[in-house]
């Protein structure tokens, strides 16, 4: 290592993915360790806020020890500790937030608090090394949707967001409504492959606005699931996944047209839709250059919060040892 490598721990821990992972300037993953308790909340149809927690607390050590090992690193070698301190369930932040500072006390070692949404947007710094601010970012995870302008690591503008459900929310809701487990992005997204869009769905736009709602669409599908004798589910959701992406792409051509600006992210967990993807990169051309984070990258995990703790670490940002969960934590 030369002198002024910077060795990041990041700790996420604020839904139901207990994760650990050694991060290197910001861009080099050495370890990305991700205990998920999908199995455990299966069986309740979505996340219990007290499981998690307890979960979390269990399985916090075992991870960060794997973590280490993986990265063939000692606790000693870690130059800062980046936990994600909000958005996301207050209990199991919390786990996350208390390990971090118990760390950075015991060593001695700087603390930065991690705001998740700026994690899953550096997910795109580590699968892409050429990537750079300014870009405008696609944010669409199981919490939020929002259309971000990056102007530089540290600075963001949210030039439009969701006016009720978070766009992870409804195609949860949607799965549920058609007989799919949870987590039901992914199982959504495999039906939908096997379906034919052929329903009508309505689209909300706002005048003069970026922002997004997605409640209409939602019980829109509700409606016509519970009314319409043998609906073809597959079809449901081929056509609920192609508007959606629809609304998400007039809106995104909207920001690019108002900003000018020549690059595009996609980030969160649903930017691992197979669909969304394959539309999202149709918008590449000559003047618009497309990027999109590994799939493992895209839902919940440590190494994105370790890469986005590196920036703010550079950009002078440090916490103190009191540093609290905030669950309802904005960009
Ligand atoms: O980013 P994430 O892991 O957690 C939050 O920070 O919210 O996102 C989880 C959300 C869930 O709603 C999940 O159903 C959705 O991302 N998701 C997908 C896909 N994979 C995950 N939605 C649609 N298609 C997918 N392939």
């Amino acid at each position: 290592m030369t002198e002024k490598d910077i060795v990041v721990l990041g700790i996420e821990s604020s839904c139901d993915e207990t994760s650990v992972a050694v991060v290197k300037n910001g861009r080099e993953v050495l370890s990305n360790v991700i205990d998920t308790q999908i199995k455990i909340h299966e069986q309740f149809g979505g996340v219990v806020p007290e499981i998690a927690s307890r979960n979390h607390i269990e399985a916090i050590s075992r991870v960060a020890k794997t973590a280490l090992e993986e990265a063939n690193m000692k606790l000693e070698d870690v130059d800062l500790i980046a936990p994600t301190y909000g958005p996301g369930l207050v209990g199991a932040l919390l786990v996350g937030v208390s390990y971090g500072r118990g760390l950075a006390y015991a060593l001695n070692k700087p603390l930065v608090g991690v705001n998740h949404l700026e994690g899953h947007i550096a997910a795109n710094y580590i699968t892409h090394p050429d990537l750079e601010p300014p870009f405008l970012c696609m944010l669409t995870s199981g919490g939020n949707t929002q259309i971000v302008y990056v102007k530089n690591y540290c600075d963001m503008e949210v030039l439009g967001r969701t006016r009720d459900d978070a766009i992870g929310e409804a195609f949860d809701k949607v799965a549920r409504v058609v007989g799919l487990d949870y987590p039901g992005g992914p199982k959504v997204d495999k039906l939908a492959k096997t379906g034919t869009p052929n329903i009508k769905l309505p689209k909300t736009h706002f005048e003069n606005s970026l922002d997004f709602s997605f409640s209409g669409i939602k019980t829109a599908v509700i409606n016509i699931n519970h009314n319409t004798k043998d609906i073809n589910k597959a079809d449901l959701c081929a056509s609920f996944e192609k508007t959606v992406t629809e609304v998400l792409i007039e809106n995104v051509q909207k920001a690019i047209e108002q900003t000018g600006i020549k690059s595009l992210a996609i980030a969160g967990g649903v930017s691992a839709n197979s669909y969304i993807r394959s539309e999202i990169l149709k918008l590449q051309n000559d003047d618009l250059k497309v990027y999109m984070p590994d799939l493992k990258l895209c839902t919940d995990n440590a190494a994105m919060i370790g890469s986005a703790g590196y920036y703010n670490f550079i950009n002078g940002k440090r916490d103190e040892l009191d540093l609290n969960a905030v669950p309802n934590l904005k960009l």
